[in-house]
């Protein structure tokens, strides 16, 4: 394994899981915008039980499948009959995998080894949001929709670096929306004030490149 990549401590799980709060922000905006939205693909997925059950529940999805690197991830993935590949997003093979899905959610690790602590800048997060759109678009001719995660201090200058980095290689690749995700939930699932936790880019080939710049509604739930 690349020794630049984080990942988490197993001991640890929380870290590695979204909470439904997230998923439920994102389940709204894919009613919204890509309402005949059939399959997602979660790139750097953790634990990703919980948004394929809401996925398939709200939405009328015909698969969904995730990749992380690691094996322990995918394997409990598996356990819960979750389709779930192992491997390196950066690895143009396993990614070439995923070219098909309408949605890809790429939510590489935010923070040093997964600890949600130590927080990394939008440049410092490796896999980079940059070379993951570079191989998609440009290598694979992805032709979809991707969400990217960022860390909730990305600025307006890193999501226009980053749109500058990819219609340099396909012009007809849009910034449909920024969204700063709030919630009211920490990673260890402790309900807190109202917190911006992630700024989502959602890049398309298929959407108004519309730089439509949104908060989240505050969906109030206490389960993490
Ligand atoms: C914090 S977690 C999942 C967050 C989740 N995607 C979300 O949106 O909230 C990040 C995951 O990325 C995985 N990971 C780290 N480097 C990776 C890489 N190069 N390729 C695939 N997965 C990677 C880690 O093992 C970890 O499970």
């Amino acid at each position: 394994m690349n020794t630049h990549y984080h990942t988490p401590d197993l001991t640890r799980w929380v870290f590695a899981r979204t909470n439904y709060q997230t998923i439920d922000q994102r389940v709204a905006i894919l009613r919204e915008l890509l309402p005949s939205v059939s399959s997602i693909a979660d790139i750097c997925c953790g634990d990703c039980t919980r948004q394929r059950e809401i996925y398939l529940q709200t939405l009328n999805l015909e698969s969904y499948r995730g990749l992380d690197i690691c094996p322990e991830i995918v394997e409990a993935n598996q356990a819960k009959g979750v389709e779930c590949v192992c491997g390196d997003a950066l690895d143009i093979d396993v990614l070439s995998q995923f070219q098909g899905f309408d949605v890809i959610f790429f939510g590489p690790p935010l923070s040093v080894d997964c600890d949600g602590h130590t927080l990394l800048g939008f440049r410092q997060v490796v896999p980079g949001f940059d070379e993951f759109l570079r191989l998609l678009f440009a290598e694979l001719g992805y032709s979809g929709t991707v969400v990217c995660i960022c860390p909730k201090s990305t600025t307006m200058g890193d999501a226009q670096w980053l749109y500058e980095q990819v219609r340099e290689l396909r012009d007809d690749v849009g910034l449909r929306l920024i969204h700063y995700s709030i919630t009211t939930l920490t990673g260890d699932g402790e309900i807190t004030e109202p917190r911006l936790k992630y700024v989502v880019l959602w890049l398309s080939c298929r959407l108004t490149d519309l730089w439509e710049v949104r908060k989240s509604v505050m969906e109030e739930k206490n389960s993490a």
